[in-house]
């Protein structure tokens, strides 16, 4: 029997599937454009061609709702292919606070899930920090400034790796069907805070800019697809709501470790705001 790891290039399962890996699990990255032959097969929620060889053999799935697909529908089809192919156990990477939403995408998708039959667990994820590296990483690189339409609203910012290190434990270890789990950093912090630990690590100030539009413009201008865009401000948006701020210890109950904080996470990754042209 194999793991089939779902949307395997992005922030998270990338890091589900490496974890497998290592673990020395059988498993199946996923993608509309695999990046090796071997122990990958192409899919598409979009295309059920590749359903087949996506799903046969498997026992169970890590389950991303890419970005572009808000709605159960567009995903359905493929899940229900996967549960008759035999796949009993899923992982799905939800967002923190989903519980409170009903109208989120991910709640939707929680919910139609849970009534599935499969053995499910929720990942409620806080804010990953990988998207200071992704869709803001050009504006601190080349600007200066942290761009995040959340106002003054605190967020609890998490690695995605200790996300995926928790979804990794939920597919290998027994115990974890019908639970949720809500993987936070150590603290929820505000953007003028993320941005001053920013600056402080960097050697340089990082400003603040919490306007709407201009992170949608940023956004775009660094390649960041429409999908995410919208998402991230329906996100952010959420967040000046008092959704994104709790603080959990799921990462430390379920792997027995502190998760990383914004300074650590920071620090490792200072490369990758090194300006690019002064
Ligand atoms: N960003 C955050 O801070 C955050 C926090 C909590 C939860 N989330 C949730 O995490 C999920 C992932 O978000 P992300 O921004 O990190 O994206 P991502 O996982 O980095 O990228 C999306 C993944 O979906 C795959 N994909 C795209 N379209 C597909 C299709 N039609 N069929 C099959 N696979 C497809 C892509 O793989 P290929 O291109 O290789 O096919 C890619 O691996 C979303 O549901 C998001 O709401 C995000």
């Amino acid at each position: 029997m194999v793991l089939v790891v779902a949307g395997a290039t992005g922030t998270v399962g990338r890091h589900v599937l490496a974890g497998l890996r290592d673990l020395g699990v059988p498993v199946r990255g996923l993608s509309r454009r695999p990046p090796e032959p071997d122990g990958w097969a192409r899919f598409s929620f979009a295309d059920p061609a590749g359903w087949p060889a996506a799903f046969t053999g498997a026992s169970g799935l890590f389950l991303v709702r890419p970005p572009q697909l808000a709605r159960v529908r567009d995903v359905r089809p493929a899940l229900e292919h996967a549960r008759a192919a035999g796949v009993r156990r899923v992982v799905f990477l939800s967002v923190l606070g989903a519980e409170r939403v009903p109208v989120l995408p991910h709640r939707r998708m929680e919910r139609w899930l849970d009534a599935s039959g499969m053995a499910v667990t929720h990942v409620r994820s806080g804010n990953f920090l990988q998207n200071l590296v992704t869709v803001h990483g050009a504006e601190i690189r080349d600007r200066d400034e942290l761009v995040v339409p959340a106002g003054s609203a605190r967020m609890s910012y998490v690695d995605a790796r200790d996300v995926a290190a928790v979804a990794v434990c939920c597919l290998v270890e027994d115990g974890h069907a019908g639970r949720a789990y809500s993987p936070t950093g150590p603290d929820a912090l505000d953007h003028a805070r993320v941005a001053a630990v920013l600056g402080e690590v960097l050697g340089r100030p990082i400003r603040y800019r919490p306007g709407l539009l201009r992170y949608g413009r940023l956004a775009r201008r660094a390649g960041v697809p429409a999908g995410p865009v919208l998402a991230g401000a329906a996100v952010y948006t959420l967040a000046r709501l008092g959704v994104g701020a709790r603080v959990t210890d799921d990462v430390r109950g379920v792997l027995g470790r502190q998760p990383v904080d914004l300074r650590a996470f920071v620090e490792s990754h200072r490369s990758a705001w090194v300006p690019t042209a002064r």
